[in-house]
């Protein structure tokens, strides 16, 4: 017991006791709470019956006996004609065809179509770390890998909102979300990122994660392009507190995709147990039930990796490694993954790079989701793993590595200019909708700042009226471009008319989605990953306009300078 919290006789132990690591708590496990990564002492053995083409029995349960999930389950995600095939495969045998790259991915998308919970954690367990990250190399949906950042300001500043979703399209990201400090003015906080995020050029997916209604109803009037925090859980009490079930979240997933919004879940390791009913399984055996009720559900993706219960996952033995296999499970399923990354969980700058580092170079469909786009400080998801200040650690590792991370190097020139336009656009847009005014100090402000502290402060009452006057009235997001075109910005206004005719064609709904800043949609079906070893699949050439771009950051030196 080497830390307990007394005073240490040599200095090498008060040395080591002073370090970032040991700010962190440590738990040893208690498999009959559920505090054990993926071995939980009710953790069920694989099994399968089908009778009449329909489930009878699952993992050692009788269809009589089934909790809501398992019904779920055995009725929407099994899939009969394959499930006593695929059962009755060896797990290691399984495990090795993952990371065999003679074995293509659609054998593996196929046979886990009928897998059960348990037959998905027992194949992942055969799995060692370096397999892990092979497999979602190999698994993950779409061949480009990318990435989401957070964008929020601890004052809800709309200005300094529009100027970081700005920047950080430009920076490279796919997706950006906002949420709030204060509830009611979301509508206002999802303007600034639509606004923001489509200045640099076409394509930046944004969200805003607040309560699911309003979600829903911002999401339909075009102020969002897409939405992702739709929980769903591992046990029927957990499922049953947030007043919901598979069906009722399976219902609200429908309500999105029939208005064209691109839709993905969250869940992740940990939720069950920290709300105190896990029925003393683990940790990933009820995340696996998670995977899979989002695949039921028919819904193309999933946020997962622990997400916002990092903190409870990392405290247990096996902690990282279980978490990205329940990555691994989310690319088995044959689903967009937004791989986590996101929640800080630990002061140490070593062991939230161990967190990370391996995804990024297994690439995954959003390596972080939730890369902080904006200061700590300013992180209203409780503070990123990765924030802005180390938007240059990374791009070195980038280079390092030869790994496209989703990031590429900028100019201060070209960010100054996105950040300046942005602004310039809001102090338009609020002037013509009569909202709250952006004074030309808040203009420059936002052009330079770093965060929400380099902002002059607004009447956030004003703001939050106006939020809600836009609710109220139906702003959608037709009303931003007519507005944005009437003041000299036609072409900002043209790339948010671009996103709400994506909703139409329905394009971006597809498995694992993102769209270019040339217009084209990315996804699962027309970039997908095509991995099978050596000279396949997504390849960082040297001889790419990509590579020269991550290549050459800013602050390298030419040695030829030197010659004399
Ligand atoms: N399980 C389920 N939902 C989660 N979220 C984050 N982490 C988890 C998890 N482990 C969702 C919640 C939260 C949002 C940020 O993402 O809805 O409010
Ligand atoms: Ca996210």
């Amino acid at each position: 017991m080497a830390y307990e919290d007394k005073t240490f006789k040599t200095k090498r132990f008060q040395a080591l006791k002073a370090r970032e690591i040991n700010k962190h708590i440590f738990l040893k496990e208690w498999p009959e709470k559920g505090i054990t990564a993926n071995q939980g002492p009710n953790d069920p053995k694989p099994s399968i019956k089908i009778e009449n083409g329909k489930v009878v029995e699952m993992d050692g349960r009788k269809r009589e006996d089934f909790d809501m999930i398992d019904q779920f389950l055995a009725d929407y995600y099994i899939d009969t004609s394959i499930a006593e095939e695929a059962m009755a495969m060896d797990s290691v045998k399984i495990a090795k065809m993952i990371v065999d790259i003679n074995v293509p991915r659609e054998e593996i998308v196929r046979l886990a179509k009928g897998f059960t919970p348990a037959k998905f954690v027992e194949v992942v367990n055969e799995l060692d770390e370096a397999e892990i990250i092979m497999g979602i190399h190999k698994m993950r949906a779409r061949k480009r890998p990318g990435n989401q950042c957070h964008n929020t300001s601890r004052t809800d500043n709309p200005v300094q909102l529009a100027a970081d979703a700005a920047e950080n399209r430009l920076r490279g990201f796919d997706e950006a979300e906002a949420t709030t400090g204060v509830a009611p003015i979301a509508a206002l906080n999802s303007i600034a990122l639509l606004v923001g995020g489509q200045t640099p050029n076409v394509g930046l997916l944004t969200q805003n994660a607040v309560e699911e209604a309003v979600e829903l109803k911002m999401g339909m009037r075009g102020l969002t392009t897409y939405a992702e925090t739709v929980s769903v859980y591992g046990t029927e009490r957990v499922f049953a507190d947030g007043d919901d079930t598979p069906w009722s979240k399976t219902f609200l997933a429908a309500g999105y995709a029939s208005r064209g919004l691109k839709l993905r879940f969250t869940s992740g390791s940990g939720a069950e147990v920290q709300m105190g009913y896990a029925e003393g399984r683990s940790m990933l055996y009820l995340e696996a039930k998670c995977i899979m009720i989002t695949r039921a559900a028919g819904v193309q993706g999933l946020q997962n990796g622990a997400v916002s219960c990092n903190g409870i996952a990392m405290c247990v033995p096996g902690g990282v490694r279980s978490v990205h296999s329940e990555n691994l499970i989310t690319a088995l399923c044959d689903l967009e993954n937004a791989s986590s990354n996101d929640q800080i969980f630990s002061p140490s700058d070593l062991r939230r790079a161990a967190r990370t580092f391996p995804l990024m170079i297994a690439g995954t469909d959003f390596i972080f989701s939730g890369f902080g786009g904006v200061p700590n400080y300013d992180n209203m998801f409780a503070g990123a793993n990765f924030d802005v200040n180390d938007f240059d650690d990374y791009l070195v590792v980038q280079r390092d590595l030869v790994v496209n991370g989703g990031l590429v190097p900028v100019t201060e020139e070209e960010t100054i200019a996105v950040r300046n336009k942005a602004a310039r656009a809001m102090q338009a847009l609020h002037a013509e909708m009569g909202w709250p005014e952006i004074t030309e100090e808040e203009v420059e402000a936002a052009t330079y700042a770093h965060g929400s502290d380099d902002m002059p402060p607004r009447n956030i009452r004003a703001d939050i009226d106006a939020a809600q006057d836009i609710m109220k009235k139906g702003i959608t997001g037709l009303d931003i471009v007519k507005a944005l075109a009437k003041n000299g910005f036609e072409d900002i206004a043209e790339n948010i008319l671009t996103m709400l005719k994506h909703k139409i064609a329905g394009d971006y709904l597809q498995t694992s989605a993102v769209i270019t800043p040339e217009n084209k949609v990315l996804a699962a079906i027309n970039n997908i990953n095509d991995y099978q070893g050596p000279g396949t699949g997504y390849r960082l050439n040297k001889d790419t306009e990509l590579w020269k771009k991550i290549s050459s950051i800013p602050q390298e030196i030419d040695p030829k300078t030197y010659e004399s």
